[in-house]
């Protein structure tokens, strides 16, 4: 499988295809199961659909190298049915990251203000340089380019804390690509794998406009070293 690319299908069904053990990071943030709408009306593929979900992590899992991460966003109704998948896949949760909003997105028995990951682990992956703090600030994407995107700014710390330059970030729920936007623009590899065509076509636009940045910034402090 060729790296840097956007592949339009069905994550379970791609991953498959891809040689075991060659992704080094994934960060992904997938439908959490709660058959969401925005004020738009827009809404997410298989949100109302453990099955289009759930069986995405065991070849996941497969594809990532031994002694690596996943990042993993998740809402908490839907926590018992990821964490089985992801144990049934062979990912331990070895920590959790939550990201505290200034405003309220949702009123229910609370006023949600936060937004959770979890980190899970394939085998024992030695522990970052410098490990994130496990809380963070949200940033607000704005929800343009997909009705939940989110924002590179708040991916970007992520992949600079799990990977390595020239590493291969994988996002198996790419939305708009905003996850392989972090990759390109921190020097990784990327891979996305999206289930909506419409999506598929906004990540490869983006993902063109941040390849462009990054080889003219190359260009350019080529210029100054010269
Ligand atoms: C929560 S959104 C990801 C948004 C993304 N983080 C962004 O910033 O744009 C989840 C995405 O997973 C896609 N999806 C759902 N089931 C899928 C599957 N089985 N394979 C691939 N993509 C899937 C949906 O179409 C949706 O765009």
């Amino acid at each position: 499988m060729q790296n840097n690319q956007i592949i339009h299908g069905d994550a379970a069904a791609v991953l498959k295809t891809i040689e075991e053990g060659s992704i080094d990071l994934v960060i992904t943030d997938p439908p959490y199961l709660v058959n969401y709408k925005d004020r738009q009306g827009r809404s997410l593929q298989n949100d109302n659909n453990p099955g289009g979900v759930l069986p995405v992590f065991e070849p996941m899992a497969r594809a990532m190298k031994q002694n690596s991460y996943a990042i993993c966003f998740s809402g908490w109704s839907a926590l018992p049915q990821f964490t089985q998948a992801w144990e049934a896949a062979g990912l331990k949760i070895v920590s959790e990251i939550v990201w505290s909003k200034k405003y309220t997105s949702r009123r229910g028995f609370t006023q949600y203000r936060h937004e959770s990951a979890y980190v899970l682990a394939k085998g024992n992956p030695a522990k970052p340089v410098r490990p994130m703090s496990s809380v963070q600030g949200w940033v607000y994407s704005g929800n343009k380019r997909h009705p939940t995107e989110k924002a590179v700014e708040i991916l970007a710390p992520l992949v600079r804390c799990f990977s390595r330059p020239g590493d291969l970030v994988c996002d198996p729920f790419s939305g708009s690509g905003s996850t392989s936007v972090a990759a390109v623009l921190n020097g990784r590899d990327y891979l996305g794998i999206e289930l909506e065509k419409a999506h598929c076509d906004t990540a490869r636009a983006r993902l063109a406009g941040a390849q462009r940045y990054r080889s003219e910034q190359a260009t350019q402090n080529q210029k100054v070293a010269a």
